[in-house]
């Protein structure tokens, strides 16, 4: 049987840096505020003429790169995103498998909104174990600012935008393949976290707010934050409990916890619930705000490029997101050298 290891990791981020103070003169709100609030001190916004696929593509090509997997054996390109080049078609994961130069892939997109990247790997983990792909690339990239409402400070001060890559290859090696990961989804909660228009039937959904139906033509991202932070905590923390207990693993044999970076009180309070130790907490939040499916690879590449992330330690990823959905991965950093 193959197994799925997980090889390299690499991230981009935009140069342009929109801090809280710049943000308070957009909105009513103040960088102490945000930064009591989330823990958020700046987010990095894309070049208008940037996409979401030309992130995806400088992150994709760096995990390419450290992987050391020719682009000729890479079989498979999966992305996850909810700022697509292209609302609908095409994806953006064909769009960056012709930038990347891949031609003879399968390419697709996901949408899991934050949870994205967990959703990703689960699906290049399954592709590699039935023996029908080899070396599969996983992408999140966001450009959030295109669907962010910067008149709505309940949103505007989380969001930022970038893009993770991880490359996924087969292994006959047991102790390098991804231990497990967990996927879940509630559609009762989808009204927490959503973009309510745009769509073939949201506008006449009686489950939008009037409230949220306000906004007709927009595509921009609307959320019940108070509602959100706590189901996120409790979900976040069950989701982890569950798959460390069935994998028996203790919460000290994790080198690295590397949650989605939404806001610094939920990662706190998911981390005490777990008695984890501050050094093995992976945090950008305060430097990139929220990318959503690009969270949780761009904080792998900040201890990888940092030197702290070293071959065979393990990492627990833990991510939610609109949908409902949330996930969770137990993940060996197994580089080829
Ligand atoms: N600046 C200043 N005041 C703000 C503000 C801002 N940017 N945003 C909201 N407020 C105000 C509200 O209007 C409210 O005022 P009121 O008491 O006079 O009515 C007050 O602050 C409290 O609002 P509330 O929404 O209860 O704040 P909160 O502590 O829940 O923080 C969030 C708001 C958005 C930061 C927080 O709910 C959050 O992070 N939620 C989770 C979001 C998330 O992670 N989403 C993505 C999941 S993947």
């Amino acid at each position: 049987m193959s197994y799925a290891a997980f090889r390299s990791i690499g991230a981009y981020v935009p140069e342009k840096i929109l801090s809280n103070e710049d943000l308070s003169t957009m909105v009513d709100t103040s960088d102490e505020w945000i930064t009591k609030r989330t823990g958020i001190k700046e987010r990095h916004i894309a070049a208008e003429t940037e996409f979401t696929s030309d992130m995806g593509v400088k992150a994709a090509e760096l995990a390419i790169e450290r992987s050391g997997v020719a682009k000729k054996d890479i079989d498979m390109v999966v992305c996850a995103t909810i700022s697509p080049d292209y609302f609908c078609m095409p994806s953006t994961a064909t769009i960056m498998s012709t930038k990347l130069g891949l031609n003879n892939v399968t390419a697709f997109d996901i949408s899991a909104a934050c949870t994205g990247f967990v959703y990703i790997l689960s699906i290049a983990k399954a592709f590699i174990e039935s023996g029908m792909k080899k070396n599969v690339l996983i992408i999140g990239a966001e450009k959030l600012s295109a669907i962010t409402d910067y008149t709505d400070r309940g949103t505007c001060i989380l969001f930022g935008d970038g893009a993770g890559a991880a490359m996924i290859c087969a292994t006959d090696k047991k102790e390098e393949a991804i231990i497990d990961v967990h996927t879940g989804a509630d559609g009762e909660y989808a009204d927490l976290l959503m973009t309510p228009n745009g769509g073939s039937g949201s506008a006449h959904d009686a489950k939008v707010d009037d409230a949220l139906k306000q906004e007709a033509n927009s595509c921009f991202m609307q959320m019940k934050g108070n509602e959100t932070f706590k189901v996120a905590v409790r979900t976040l923390t069950k989701d982890v409990v569950e798959i460390l207990n069935e994998n028996k693993i203790q919460s000290d044999e994790i080198k690295h916890f590397v949650p989605h970076q939404a806001n610094y009180r939920i990662i706190k309070a998911v981390g005490d619930a777990l008695k984890l130790k501050e050094e093995q907490v992976v945090l950008t939040v305060a430097k990139y705000g929220n990318t959503s499916g690009a969270s949780i690879p761009m904080a792998i590449n900040d201890i990888y490029e940092s030197g702290r992330l070293q071959k065979g330690e393990l990492m627990l990823l833990d991510a939610f997101g609109g949908g409902l959905t949330w996930g969770s991965a137990l993940v060996p950093f197994s580089p080829n050298k």
